[in-house]
């Protein structure tokens, strides 16, 4: 089970990457050349939203059980601080997911209450790009201390 939704976990991060980076330029360039928000906008955004909550699910999962590394920090919390890799996934992965998620769903709950498309547009591009933002600077790079295979394969 843990390999499982380790695997899923580590996999939905470029599925998010990619919408993220979608939705970006779409929204982009819509503001800039003043396009309308198109079906295909509103398909891009369901689908960073479900991603946003099943990367969400997944991560809470392993955080709450199912990973090692969360389980050994909850048991001694005090010897988990001082190893960075442990907080880091504990505290700083936490935190910085949590910030990433609520950005992407803040820009689109906000695009899909105002009726103007420019608008639409400004809060995909804010909530994306934060969340963009937030998203590459929590994941475990290969070359970080704590990082992690890029494709990780069980
Ligand atoms: C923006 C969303 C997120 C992205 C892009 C992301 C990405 C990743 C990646 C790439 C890994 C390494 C997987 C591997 O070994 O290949 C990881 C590990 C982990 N993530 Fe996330 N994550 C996100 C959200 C979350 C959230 C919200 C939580 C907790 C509620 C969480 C908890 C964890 C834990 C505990 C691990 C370490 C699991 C282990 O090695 O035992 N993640 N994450």
């Amino acid at each position: 089970m843990y390999t499982f939704v380790l695997f899923a976990h580590s996999w939905t991060r470029w599925v998010l990457l990619l919408l993220a980076v979608l939705v970006l330029f779409r929204s982009l360039i819509g503001l800039i050349q003043g396009q309308s928000y198109t079906q295909l906008d509103k398909k891009l955004g369901l689908a960073f939203f479900w991603a946003l909550n099943v990367q969400f699910v997944l991560g809470l999962a392993l955080y709450a059980g199912l990973s090692p590394v969360t389980r050994a920090a909850f048991s001694d919390m005090a010897a988990a601080m001082k190893d960075s890799a442990i907080r880091f996934f504990v505290a700083e992965h936490f935190v910085t997911a949590i910030l990433a998620i609520g950005a992407g769903h803040f820009g689109i709950a906000r695009a899909k209450k105002v009726d103007e498309d420019r608008k639409k547009h400004m809060f995909m591009l804010i909530g994306s790009g934060i969340c963009l933002a937030l998203m590459l600077a929590l994941i475990p790079w290969p070359n970080l201390p704590y990082g992690r295979a890029l494709f990780f394969l069980p």
